[in-house]
């Protein structure tokens, strides 16, 4: 990461945990690795994402439902799964510094570098040559071939050994690339070793293996259990879908950068079952609707893009991410998978109960094929959350931070401020937070300047402050303050409701996608 970036994701992070907001879990004790909690002002936000994300599905696609399954399942799910047997990520650790590392992520940065120096080298002939090709130029410029050269062998070794499983061809690969622990500087590595990403746990008295259980690593497999159950009492008629919004958990060997990567995180999933055959139309329908999503909330339409899977999982015929440029670069936001009918199969196959949908029109039974979008909850949070922090300098040399978070999702809509603690302000000012507690989430403060109070609505994002002041009692007007603008306008009370209504209202920001 660059410096400006890595000092900005740093004072997100300050900032998210000084306003309440995001703190690490258990911080008495010092902490919990890649485990957080989420504050008032965080919990708002991210309630308000999920409603965003539950009414886009459930409110604006007549042929998507809801459900919401128990974390713990019966263990045979994840053997269906495939989880029991491949939910693994190849680790390795440092004999002299004792940190463990993702092997693959090693020999990635590797790659990276080598990227890297490409770019470089693109980036100095543009300036010296007028008419500048690209293409050309990396496809003849010796030093840039032989990165590349360089860069298909390294793809190519780690492809065949992650899909061979075989990690003594990985082990070789961090040994002939020289790969040095960025913490002991030393080469002195274990052998790479399998390691499974799911928590077990035991369930009931008798600890031994026939009670060992699983926090589920995704909530998709609650849907696809319950696939015929939905299917059966809402008479769901294919192509249609089941969307779910819970907790998954994975004990990822290298948890970092924040929120990005958890141990404890939440996903919003659908699962769309379409008539086998027509998956690539869905597919290429719910990357788009996805897409627009996201793009809805104005964070900026050059901070998404499309990454496609060139590697593509064993059940799946065609995947991609829709990345988001988070401060330490283009991140996976959100997958968009064509699972074919793996899971269904593999569950039926288990369970040996039939998981099949009788077609009227065709008059055949199938088992259907899953289209799935899956966004991570907290990965939503901080794109929203990262993008809206903003430091300014105002015009008269002073500064503020501001989060301008899509009024919709911002955890408080107004604040209600009357300028003095006394001469019935207070009492006016609450009369006014009674008429509109109903419809918005209203904040009262009444201590310390007007300023200050506004800076602090500033820096956890509500949109509108409401001042009460002494002609408030005289002529019943207020003055209502705009975050973004910082303008100030004086306007009746009994119009207040209507001017904040529109921007603030969920229903409308659903109306742009
Ligand atoms: N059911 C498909 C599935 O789970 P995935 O790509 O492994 O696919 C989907 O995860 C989304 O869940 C990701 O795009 C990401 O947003 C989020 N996610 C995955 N692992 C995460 C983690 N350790 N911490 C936070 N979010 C995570």
């Amino acid at each position: 990461m660059a410096n400006a970036e890595d000092n900005l994701f740093k004072n997100v992070i300050s900032h998210a945990k000084e306003y309440g907001f995001i703190f690490p879990s258990s911080e008495i004790y010092d902490g919990l690795s890649a485990v957080y909690d989420y504050g008032q002002n965080g919990a708002e936000l991210k309630n308000n994402i999920k409603e965003y994300w539950w009414k886009f599905m459930t409110l604006l696609h007549d042929n998507i439902v809801g459900i919401d399954a128990a974390i713990f399942m019966h263990p045979t799910t994840w053997k269906a799964s495939g989880h029991v047997d491949a939910f693994n990520d190849p680790m390795i650790d440092n004999k002299d510094s004792k940190k463990r590392y993702r092997a693959d992520q090693l020999i990635e940065g590797v790659i990276e570098k080598l990227e890297e120096k490409i770019e470089k080298e693109v980036e100095k002939a543009a300036k010296r040559f007028e008419n500048f090709d690209r293409t050309m130029f990396v496809t003849t410029n010796a030093r840039v071939v032989e990165y590349q050269k360089k860069i298909d062998e390294i793809n190519g070794r780690l492809k065949t050994a992650m899909a061979n499983n075989d990690m003594v061809a990985m082990k070789q690969l961090v040994d002939d690339l020289e790969i040095a622990d960025p913490i002991s500087g030393t080469k002195n590595w274990t052998d790479v070793r399998q390691f499974n990403l799911m928590f077990s746990t035991e369930m009931g008295s008798v600890a031994d293996d026939a009670n060992k259980i699983y926090l589920r690593p995704e909530t998709a497999q609650g849907i696809f259990v319950n696939f015929l159950n939905v299917q059966k009492t809402g008479r769901m008629k294919i192509p249609f879908g089941i969307a779910q919004i819970g907790k998954a958990f994975r004990n990822e060997i290298v948890a970092r950068q924040f929120i990005f990567r958890m141990r404890e995180f939440e996903q919003m999933e659908m699962q769309f079952f379409v008539k086998p055959g027509e998956e690539m139309k869905w597919y290429e329908f719910w990357k788009d609707k996805r897409l627009k999503w996201h793009k809805a909330l104005g964070l900026g339409n050059d901070n998404y893009r499309y990454h496609d899977h060139l590697n593509l999982a064993h059940y799946a015929n065609a995947a991609c991410d829709i990345q988001f440029n988070f401060p330490m670069g283009f991140r996976e936001l959100e997958g968009i998978h064509s699972r074919t009918d793996f899971d269904l199969k593999s569950h039926e196959k288990y369970s040996g109960k039939k998981l099949q949908y009788f077609d009227s029109e065709d008059n055949q039974n199938y088992i259907p094929f899953v289209v799935e979008t899956s966004v991570g909850l907290d990965r939503m949070f901080l794109s929203v959350l990262a993008s809206s922090y903003k430091e300014e300098k105002l015009e008269d040399g002073s500064e503020r931070v501001v989060l301008k978070i899509p009024a919709p999702l911002a955890p408080n809509k107004v604040a209600i401020l009357p300028l003095m603690k006394k001469d019935g302000l207070p009492e006016k000012a609450h009369e006014i937070m009674n008429l509109l507690k109903f419809d918005f989430r209203c904040f009262y403060e009444e201590k310390d300047a007007i300023g200050k109070r506004y800076r602090r609505q500033d820096a956890i994002g509500t949109p509108y402050c409401i001042t009460i002041d002494h002609q408030t009692l005289q002529d019943n007007t207020v003055t209502i303050r705009n975050r973004d603008t910082m303008k100030q306008e004086r306007v009746a009370i009994h119009e207040v409701k209507a001017i904040i209504s529109e921007s603030v209202s969920m229903a409308e920001l659903l109306k742009k996608i």
